[in-house]
């Protein structure tokens, strides 16, 4: 998968993009992670990116021409509908379910804001989709860009070790994953349970799905409204909600 990141500051990629999963997938050649400096493709003598904003108030804004040159740029040869992705706090906010349908693409193209933001007319004319990570605001679009690039790695055939590791984690199927233990089997009065020590798969797994359960019941209970449930699953919610109340059916 080929990534085009366009930034005013390509060095803040060096370190997170190469260690550990992001060094292995672009040695594996499984991703290709291309730095765009929007500042080279500023055409005036002092290579200005930026611009006074109209109807004034404080900040610079990130000025159109660049960004959409080094678009441009970026897009010549790619394949048809690679999105052009601009990050940005106003956008839809980051999921596993989008990290999954982007790294079905061959080619994405990250646009990074800084300062108050980009020209309005980038989103009018050249981006396709806008991405936020969360309701807050942050100094610039790189660090959600990394953000959404170690997430949709994850989901490249061969990143990860164990192939589809990614779809036993959190979210995968609408629900958080249950706890994980290693050695020693007892630390600090806290035992292993005894299931997970048993070595039995089906019980494991069993096991597995109903702390994954409980978990969401306990931090997230919003996923539990549109997460597909059996109706084993659902009456072991019941049971959770009757514990909660002091009233377990099965003491
Ligand atoms: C200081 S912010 C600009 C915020 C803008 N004035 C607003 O209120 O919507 C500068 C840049 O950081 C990036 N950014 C900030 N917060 C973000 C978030 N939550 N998700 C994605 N990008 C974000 C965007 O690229 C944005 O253009």
């Amino acid at each position: 998968m080929q990534i085009d990141v366009l930034t005013l500051f390509p060095a803040m990629f060096e370190g997170p993009m190469t260690e550990s999963m992001l060094w292995k997938a672009r040695d594996r050649n499984l991703l290709d992670l291309r730095l765009h400096d929007i500042r080279d493709y500023a055409l005036d003598k002092h290579k200005s990116a930026d611009d006074i904003p109209y109807g004034g108030g404080g900040g610079m804004i990130m000025k159109a021409e660049p960004v959409a040159l080094a678009v441009e740029a970026a897009l010549a040869g790619a394949p048809a509908g690679t999105p052009v992705i601009l990050m940005t706090p106003q956008g839809r906010v980051f999921s596993h379910d989008i990290a999954k349908e982007l790294a079905q693409h061959e080619q994405i193209i990250m646009v990074c804001g800084r300062y108050e933001g980009i020209d309005d007319r980038v989103r009018q004319l050249i981006a396709t989709d806008e991405l936020s990570i969360g309701d807050y605001v942050l100094t610039g679009g790189e660090l959600p860009a990394m953000v959404i690039i170690d997430a949709v790695i994850r989901h490249i055939p061969g990143v990860l070790g164990a192939e589809g590791a990614a779809d036993a984690d959190s979210h995968a199927d609408g629900i958080l994953e249950g706890p994980h233990f290693t050695r020693p089997p007892e630390w600090r009065g806290v035992s292993v349970p005894q299931v997970l020590q048993d070595g039995d798969h089906a019980k494991v797994a069993k096991w597995r799905r109903e702390q994954g359960l409980r978990r969401t019941w306990q931090q997230r209970p919003d996923l539990l409204m549109t997460a597909e449930l059996t109706e084993d699953e659902r009456y072991l919610l019941a049971t959770f909600a009757n514990e909660d109340a002091g009233k377990n059916p099965h003491p």
